[in-house]
């Protein structure tokens, strides 16, 4: 078995050996999530970390037979779990139950979040962070406040994930127009919530829906968290089709960094597109790369429909993504 460092020099530049961090490891997403990771090959080092639990899913995990180690760290180790991380995926944080909205967990997710980002600034702060915590739309911006207040920011290296809105577009709109799934490639811009969740059909072959059905598959993709939370009735929220679309983000991280062409994602990351606007944040397709983001793209031409759905979609960004700053200010 090659060690990490042995494993690196045995490829050239470009690796193809990771260590992923997974904190939060031992919760809905965090279990599926790891074993997902595990099924990667560019994942030869998988740490996972939990306030409790995370030694027991490695256990279970690492039988399974691909060439990496798999290690649980209890909360006196979140030093060991994060250093030589080169992504960290962050899952943890309390889900929603039924009536609530995302922005309803932002006082127990914010500190949590806040809590692990610190610690990756101190023992990993050259790694790249996808975050799943929500509300997203404010979490990823206390990450990056708590990176800058540390003088480490990056923000080629700083994700949201929302590729669950593109999983969900591209199964919604493949239920009502019969084709695969597979085959459907949606865009979804904006961030994780709600009405900031916009999916641009308008450059797909389905640009031509009649407007009744189009709100409709529209409002599903926007809301599809709550189908998930209202169905499990207590029990929390998405967590395997979650752990899929974060296994497809982290596996798109782990190609970029490797430096194979052209992979493209949409991701909630700091984005020159809208920011003379006060929109610090937003998400569109990334082009991922070596050192993170590689490009942002912009949104390309919109339908009007979809131009007023960005317009209001700026103005709530705006107050989660100050919310989420604000916080770290006050509570640093
Ligand atoms: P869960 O309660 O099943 O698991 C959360 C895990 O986090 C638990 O194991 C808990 O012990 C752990 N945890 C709590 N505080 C921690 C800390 N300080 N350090 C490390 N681990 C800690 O919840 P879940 O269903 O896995 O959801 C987790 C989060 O992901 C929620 O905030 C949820 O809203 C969010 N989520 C985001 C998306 C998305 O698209 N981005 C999708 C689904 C869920
Ligand atoms: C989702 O979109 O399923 C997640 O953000 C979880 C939630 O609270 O809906």
């Amino acid at each position: 078995m090659f060690s990490k460092v042995a494993a690196r020099s045995f490829s050239s530049s470009a690796t193809n050996a990771y260590k992923v961090a997974v904190l939060g490891a031992g919760g809905g997403i965090g279990q599926p999530l790891s074993l997902l990771l595990k099924l990667n090959h560019k994942v030869t080092d998988l740490a996972l970390y939990d306030i409790k639990g995370a030694p027991g899913v490695a256990a279970d995990v690492s039988h399974v037979p691909t060439n990496s180690t798999v290690k649980g760290y209890n909360p006196d180790q979140l030093k060991e779990a994060l250093t030589g991380a080169d992504v960290i995926v962050i899952p943890a944080g309390v889900p929603r139950k039924p009536g609530m909205t995302r922005d309803d967990l932002f006082n127990t997710n914010a500190s949590i979040v806040r809590d692990l980002a610190k610690a990756a600034a101190e023992y990993a702060p050259e790694a790249a962070l996808a975050i799943i915590s929500n509300p997203v739309n404010s979490t990823v911006p206390i990450v990056a406040e708590v990176f800058k207040s540390k003088g480490v920011y990056n923000p080629k290296k700083l994700f949201g994930v929302t590729t669950l809105d593109v999983l969900r577009a591209s199964r919604f709109v493949s239920e009502i127009a019969g084709t695969d799934p597979v085959n459907e490639h949606v865009s979804v811009v904006g961030g994780h919530s709600g009405i900031t969740i916009i999916p641009l059909f308008s450059q797909t072959t389905h640009k031509d829906l009649p407007a009744d059905k189009r709100d409709a598959l529209v409002h599903r993709i926007q809301f599809g968290g709550d189908e998930v939370v209202k169905a499990k009735d207590g029990a929390g929220s998405a967590t395997l089709s979650m752990a899929q679309a974060g296994a497809r983000f982290t596996g798109a991280l782990l190609n970029g960094l490797a430096g194979e062409k052209d992979v493209i994602e949409c991701t909630f990351v700091e984005s020159p597109l809208f920011k003379d606007e006060g929109v610090e944040f937003f998400s569109s397709k990334v082009t991922l790369g070596p050192e993170g983001v590689k490009q942002v793209h912009d949104l390309g031409n919109l339908s009007d429909y979809e131009d007023g759905l960005v317009k209001t979609a700026k103005e709530t960004l705006i107050q989660n993504i100050k919310k989420g700053t604000e916080f770290v200010k006050q509570n640093p």
